[in-house]
């Protein structure tokens, strides 16, 4: 039995690190596992300017523990709008510090109330992607509320994102946190434009953990966990070694009382055991071998960015994952709270 992983040090291509006191609270969690992370822009207010991503990634960069500052690069990312101009996406490209632009349909999700209400008031700025390189980061999900919320992800690649790889067919697209069979064979049968990120909580979970004795509200995240056979796809794409699927968390806090309540938040937080959350995943499906070139070279590779060059260690050695973790005034449930994880990282 392996007892020991060694690999270079990964990335994290979809992460939530909010901002302020709750930001200082959970950006240890990521920091001290990953080398970069692209940093998802749906703030209140979204960051929808290079200006304010460059603000961001100061207060990010100012929040680091002093222990870990110069060990962790935040790569940014822009809210798309109905309304972003070309020339800001000029000035991203120019930038050196934006790395990519996030397509939120208007009230698919957490803060997308700003987001995209018709993809075609967008052209003018994808075509401006297209040409600069620039990737576009989609939440793969239509807000029709006549589609059933289950099928909102199978449903979006038919109307939107099949037509929009034909329409921008340079445009280079990460489809963010996938979670169903069809996706995974839409990211296969795509060309190398085409990208995707997989989460350890939809690789841990199938729609049964929202319910297994009750209701379970920190296991809701957006898109919502699905049918086991679709995880099981998701697990087949992330062990494959292909290529276009790598490791982004999309860990996402929020406090309890966000939650635990009669309309509870969308969202997930892992960040305080994702590499060894993975690397559990890997280990059940008899693929530690495929670990390294899924968190570690992939996205960086897609990203046109280069491999880190340093590593890490893990070893089997079970502990336990606290309760609760503090989030600015109040806590946050982490995924596994109270439970085991079999992989610990080596400080
Ligand atoms: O579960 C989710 N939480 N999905 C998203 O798309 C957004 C995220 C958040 O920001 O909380
Ligand atoms: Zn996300």
């Amino acid at each position: 039995m392996q007892t020991t992983i060694m690999l270079t040090r990964p990335d994290d291509w979809h992460l939530h690190l909010r901002d302020g006191k709750q930001m200082r609270n959970v950006l240890p969690d990521t920091a001290r596992q990953f080398s970069r992370a692209i940093i998802m822009p749906n703030l209140r207010p979204p960051i929808v300017t290079v200006e304010m991503a460059a603000a961001y990634r100061a207060r990010i960069l100012a929040a680091l523990p002093v222990s870990l500052q110069g060990q962790f690069e935040p790569l940014m990312t822009l809210y798309l709008t109905d309304d972003t101009p070309p020339a800001e996406i000029k000035r991203a490209k120019e930038s050196g510090i934006v790395h990519a632009v996030k397509l939120y349909p208007a009230g698919a999700t957490t803060h997308s109330d700003a987001g995209v209400t018709d993809i075609a008031r967008c052209f003018s700025a994808l075509d401006r992607m297209e040409q600069l390189g620039i990737p576009l980061l989609v939440h793969g999900e239509v807000t029709d509320s006549m589609v059933d919320v289950f099928d909102r992800e199978k449903v979006f690649i038919e109307r939107v994102l099949q037509p929009l790889t034909q329409r921008f067919p340079g445009l280079r697209i990460v489809f963010e946190h996938i979670t169903t069979r069809d996706a995974v064979e839409f990211v296969r049968a795509a060309s190398e434009n085409i990208a995707a990120t997989v989460t350890v909580h939809h690789l841990l979970l199938n729609r049964n953990a929202l319910f297994s004795g009750g209701i379970r509200p920190h296991h809701y995240c957006l898109p919502v966990l699905k049918r086991e056979t679709h995880r099981q796809a998701l697990i087949e794409s992330a062990t494959s070694g292909h290529s276009r699927f790598f490791l982004g968390t999309d860990s996402a806090p929020h406090p309890v009382s966000g939650k635990e309540s009669a309309c509870g938040c969308a969202g997930i937080y892992t960040a305080h055991a994702a590499i060894e959350l993975y690397a559990e995943v890997f280990e059940q499906a008899g693929a530690l071998d495929k670990l390294e070139a899924f968190a570690s070279f992939h996205g960086a590779d897609f990203y046109h960015l280069p491999r880190n060059i340093d590593r890490i260690t893990l070893v089997k050695e079970s502990w336990s994952v606290p309760e609760r973790l503090t989030f600015g005034d109040e806590f946050l449930i982490p995924l596994r709270a109270g439970e085991r994880v079999c992989w610990k990282k080596l400080t």
